[in-house]
């Protein structure tokens, strides 16, 4: 899987930005909004870095965690930052690190070990840290899948393959989201392991999460 990333990576914010309309922005300031600063934040499956415009100033240490070294190599291209500390590792390894923010967005869907990284994320936050989620979930009702299969199939994956030469890449970003869980079964397995919903926002297949470690 780390290949799909590693392909795209020159061209993954340019194709996030037009099949989106540039809604992923508003989407990503949404995301972080009223979430107070603090010491540490550990993002994860962190990419070429796009969540990091909003959260830099923040906090004093970000640790960008991601196995794609192409799609780091981006992100420190592009935040060359004594605040970013890039981690080319999977999420499944544990990093012997405390935080006061866990940020995850577009990534649960790749993680191979959903259940490790989520008890990973519970030892890293301190009571009262933040766990920021982003994701595509799995539909939840036939109308939802029916839009997004329109979406991916006569516009998503077409113009990722155009622009970035990699159907494949595209492909398998639509396959995750079905073998994925849907966004209320995510927030229920996810408040089992302690955590509070403080926010929780979703339009079709995407949601929007953010949860205090009680
Ligand atoms: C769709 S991108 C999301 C990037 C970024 N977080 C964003 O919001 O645009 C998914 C990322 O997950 C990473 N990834 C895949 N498997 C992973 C794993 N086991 N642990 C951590 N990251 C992983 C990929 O390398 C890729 O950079």
């Amino acid at each position: 899987m780390k290949d799909f990333f590693n392909d795209i990576s020159e061209k993954y914010d340019l194709v996030n930005d037009i099949i989106t309309f540039g809604l992923i922005r508003v989407f990503r300031r949404m995301l972080f909004s009223d979430v107070p600063k603090a010491k540490v934040c550990i993002e994860l499956a962190a990419g070429t870095g796009s969540n990091l415009p909003y959260l830099l100033g923040n906090y004093e240490t970000i640790y960008c965690v991601d196995p794609s070294d192409q799609m780091l190599a981006k992100l420190t291209k592009k935040f060359n930052h004594e605040v970013v500390i890039p981690v080319c590792k999977q999420a499944e390894e544990f990093l012997n690190l405390k935080a006061d923010c866990v940020v995850v967005s577009f990534g649960f869907r790749n993680f191979y070990d959903r259940q490790k990284v989520l008890e990973n994320i519970t030892r890293y936050l301190e009571p009262g840290g933040y766990l920021l989620v982003m994701d595509v979930f799995k539909p939840k009702s036939i109308i939802d899948e029916f839009f997004l299969k329109t979406f991916f199939s006569f516009f998503c994956i077409p113009l990722g393959w155009l622009i970035t030469g990699s159907r494949e890449s595209y492909e398998y970003f639509f396959q995750s989201i079905f073998s994925f869980v849907t966004y209320n079964k995510f927030i229920e397995d996810i408040e089992k392991l302690g955590f509070k919903t403080l926010y929780a926002w979703s339009f079709l297949s995407l949601g929007i999460l953010k949860l205090v470690k009680k």
